[in-house]
């Protein structure tokens, strides 16, 4: 058998068990979704979104990419970003790392990986912001995982200066923004900010003609 085949007995496996412990799941989720949730999660393999949220599914709508960013211009992020909020009207955006992210480490040092170094830029960004208090911390790992804590807010703020979520704050008071820090050597989730729905960012990026 070829390894790929196993991916399609398991999945047989389990539509089998699914069906036995509700034999409806299906036929209700292929009619209507309605997540509560919008999870912006690293692609990592170690970091599946449902799972490690005891969630089912139907409960999440997820984007992942290297190093969970959210850049103003990927027109992926911004297309889930508007369909989450604009028609599943979710209540929450949770914007999950990991630490020992990859994606992180690999901005921090200076080797040039191609195009995804375009990508890790945005990291670097976050690292310049902080540098001092980056800087400051000895222990490699230590230094590493405060970055991915820094990246997290970071993004949570992009999250926060679009249009998109500026409009859905003024208008429907939502959805609240999460930031969180998954643990790959312990299973826990570490929550590390929060944005309350109308929170006041900078003037500067509040738009007042939405
Ligand atoms: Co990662």
């Amino acid at each position: 058998m070829q390894v790929y085949e196993k991916l399609l007995l398991k999945n047989k496996a389990w539509a089998q068990e699914t069906i036995q412990d509700d034999p409806n799941f299906f036929k209700n989720l292929s009619e209507v979704q309605t997540p509560e949730f919008l999870w912006i999660g690293c692609s990592d393999s170690r970091v599946p979104a449902n799972q490690i949220t005891g969630t089912i599914p139907g409960e999440l709508f997820v984007h992942r990419n290297i190093a969970n960013m959210v850049v103003h211009t990927d027109l992926n992020l911004l297309s889930v970003l508007e369909y989450a909020v604009v028609y599943l009207k979710v209540k929450h955006i949770i914007v999950c790392g990991h630490y020992g992210c990859g994606g992180v480490k690999a901005a921090m040092n200076t080797h040039s990986y191609g195009i995804i170094n375009k990508w890790l830029r945005n990291i670097k960004d976050v690292y310049r912001f902080h540098r001092q208090e980056l800087d400051a911390i000895e222990d490699k790992d230590a230094r590493t995982n405060r970055l991915i804590e820094l990246n997290v807010r970071e993004q949570v703020m992009n999250l926060a200066k679009t249009s998109i979520i500026q409009r859905a704050w003024k208008e429907e008071q939502r959805p609240h923004l999460h930031g969180w820090v998954y643990g790959l050597d312990n299973g826990l989730i570490h929550p590390v900010f929060e944005m309350e729905a109308e929170t006041h960012i900078d003037s500067l990026y509040e738009f007042d003609n939405l």
